[in-house]
């Protein structure tokens, strides 16, 4: 049968590994979080920086029901669990690059220095890639509440200097994940990146995401679109300025909560 496939099948096949509500989700965090970071200086796109700070923030949250609620392969607990280890393949990647130098007693030939080098170098990159999913799951968050600690004019300075700590922190991890995912990209021989777009990966045999679910997917990004346009459409001058009163309010008589707030 095997052999079957191999005849007849194209020379390069493709198995499904990510169903399309968790890469719709996916792309409306990455979407949102870029276009939260790039506005975030500018006090006239405020509105705007809010609005996909609460995206991404949704889109966090929408992942993890997804994970709790939908089919065992979008669970995100096991893809985590790795990111424990890190200590642990740190020093052991520290270990077998040690090795490297002289030849190993113990070692077979054929699980020689340098394979042991490969596999813990591996391990390592996959305990990473874990950590740095979780610290961007926490980390988003993280940067919404206190972005909406900003806006109620609570917090103070303190906020403000957090809130702009973890957004750029956001940023780093996620050139964390972009280079740990290059690295694993250019270990497979393929790139690793595509599967979040396409949901796709090279390679013979089923999907191993059977559903794709894409009428779920639809519903979401439905939902971001609806929630986007009447954003839009709200008088968004009106929130710059609730904003920068009570701001100003802050700094001037520093009292704690700002009088007349709309919503
Ligand atoms: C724009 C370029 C980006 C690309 C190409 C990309 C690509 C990927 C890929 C391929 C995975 C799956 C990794 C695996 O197999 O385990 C992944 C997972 C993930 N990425 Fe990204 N990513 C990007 C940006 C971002 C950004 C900006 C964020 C957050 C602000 C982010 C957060 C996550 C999270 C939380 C996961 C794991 C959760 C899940 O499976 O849904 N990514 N990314
Ligand atoms: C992923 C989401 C977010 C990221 C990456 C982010 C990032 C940032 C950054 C880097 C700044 C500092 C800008 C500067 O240099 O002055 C900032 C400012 C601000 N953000 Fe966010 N933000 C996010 C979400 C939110 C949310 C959800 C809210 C409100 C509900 C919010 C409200 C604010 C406010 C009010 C400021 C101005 C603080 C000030 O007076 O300096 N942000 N944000």
């Amino acid at each position: 049968m095997a052999a079957m496939e191999q005849a007849v099948g194209p020379v390069v096949g493709s198995r499904r590994m990510v169903d399309a509500p968790t890469r719709v989700l996916h792309a409306v965090l990455a979407v949102s979080f870029f276009g939260a970071w790039l506005s975030a200086e500018a006090e006239g796109w405020r509105t705007l920086h809010v609005t996909l700070g609460y995206t991404a923030g949704a889109a966090v949250l929408l992942r993890l029901l997804w994970a709790a609620l939908g089919p065992r392969h979008a669970r995100l607990l096991p893809r985590l669990r790795p990111a424990w280890t890190l200590p642990v393949q740190v020093l052991e990647a520290a270990r077998a690059g040690l090795g490297r130098a002289r030849p190993a007693g113990g070692v077979s030939p054929a699980a020689g220095p340098a394979g042991a080098t490969g596999a813990s170098g591996l391990r390592l990159l996959g305990a990473l890639h874990a950590a740095t999913v979780a610290a961007l799951l926490g980390a988003t968050l993280l940067t919404v509440a206190s972005g909406w600690l900003n806006l109620q004019g609570a917090g103070g300075e303190v906020a403000e200097e957090l809130h702009e700590l973890l957004g750029n922190g956001m940023l780093a991890l996620v050139g964390l994940h972009l280079a740990g995912l290059i690295a694993a990209s250019v270990h497979a021989g393929h790139n690793r990146l595509l599967a979040m777009l396409t949901g796709r990966l090279p390679g013979r045999g089923p999907d191993l995401v059977r559903r794709n679910h894409a009428g779920i997917a639809l519903v979401l990004l439905a939902t971001v679109a609806a929630f986007w346009g009447w954003r839009a459409l709200q008088a968004p001058d009106e929130m710059v300025v609730a904003y920068e009163q009570q701001h100003e309010h802050h700094h001037g008589a520093g009292e704690a909560a700002a009088p007349g707030e709309e919503d």
